[in-house]
């Protein structure tokens, strides 16, 4: 048996359908080249050990029989709910090792968990496919995503894993939750910008608000989910056709409804209607909303003046390219 592998997963962009997602309709979702590394080791000793400096986790750490228990810090949760799950869903005696032997695991990432692109998941992602593969449990990208759903679920309750399907699968991908439909699109690197506004707003927070509104006014929302979904087929036929042209109109439709769910935020409209301005195809907000990070999909000559304009707004350009691959070992 190994003693160290690591493995990298990574960050995702919402393309169209956010909200509308966890109310069953289809999403579409990138992965993108910023990543979330796990180096995992087994260390014998029964004890379970993380470092993740990232989000402020530095010498952390418990006996394995106290895994889940207790006040477990924020930056700490997904990875130490992933092993505890990891273990509860395995009974071979590779993984009993594990239990006796204890594991130490380290998270480095290559974005700041302050963007939305998913450093939860993505972490959760690695924690589970290194458990997978030290053990020799080998498991599928489908029990990958099931387990690590259910970490996520453990966890805040809420959200559609669309994020946790982009951290596996990677690429570009078509998504009905719970995983219902994981669809990779074959397509292109997206022309798409980004831009930050700034911190995130919780997303459990903004999917609450969201709620409360179709408890109101349940048939107008719920015209506006099955209008989102409408787009999102549309979408799907213009991502696989590269028909960027129509993915930016429809980008801007999707827009329109999420500003009528409420969550555009006064900064990413600002941004959004700049980099329209500067000619790009189309541009929306990309997640739950109100802040954190906008995506403009762009003609090559007019990128520049569309970041200019992102920048003039008040934003900051992150450089990313989309569509790249899912989980993969680095080395181990
Ligand atoms: O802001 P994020 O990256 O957490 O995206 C949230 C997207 C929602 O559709 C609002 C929730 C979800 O889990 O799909």
């Amino acid at each position: 048996m190994k003693t160290s592998i690591t493995v990298s997963a990574p960050g995702k962009l919402m393309l169209l359908g956010e909200h509308a997602v966890v109310y069953g309709r289809p999403c579409i979702v990138t992965a993108v080249n910023q990543r979330m590394k796990a180096i995992v080791e087994l260390i014998g000793e029964p004890t379970f050990q993380l470092e993740a400096p990232d989000v402020n986790i530095t010498g952390y750490q418990k006996p394995m029989s106290e895994l889940g228990k207790g006040d477990i810090p924020k930056g700490a949760k997904f990875v130490e709910i992933a092993v505890k799950n990891f273990l509860a869903s395995q009974s071979t005696s590779e993984v009993k090792k594990i239990h006796l032997g204890g594991v130490k695991i380290t998270t480095t990432s290559e974005f700041s968990s302050q963007f939305g692109f998913g450093s939860s998941s993505a972490s959760t992602v690695c924690t589970i496919k290194a458990l997978s593969e030290i053990t020799g449990a080998s498991l599928d990208n489908k029990a990958i995503f099931d387990l690590s759903y259910k970490t996520v679920l453990d966890i805040q309750g809420k959200g559609s894993g669309f994020d946790v399907a982009a951290a596996i699968f990677g690429g570009t991908l078509y998504y009905v939750i719970p995983g219902k439909i994981i669809e990779s699109l074959k397509t292109d690197s997206l022309p798409l910008i980004v831009g930050y506004s700034g911190i995130k707003t919780d997303t459990a927070i903004l999917i609450n608000q969201v709620l409360e509104k179709a408890k109101k006014y349940p048939e107008v929302i719920e015209n506006i989910y099955d209008s989102i979904g409408k787009l999102v087929e549309q979408a799907k036929k213009a991502v696989l056709s590269k028909n960027w042209q129509t993915l930016g109109k429809l980008m801007n439709f999707n827009e329109g409804y999420l500003s009528t769910l409420g969550v555009e935020g006064k900064k990413l409209a600002d941004m959004i209607y700049a980099a329209r301005d500067a000619g790009a195809y189309g541009a929306k907000l990309s997640g739950a909303g109100i802040r954190d990070c906008m995506i403009a999909l762009a003609p090559k000559n007019k990128t520049q003046a569309v970041k200019d304009g992102i920048t003039s707004a008040g934003g900051q350009v992150i450089d990313i390219k989309a569509n790249v691959e899912g989980v993969g070992i680095e080395y181990g």
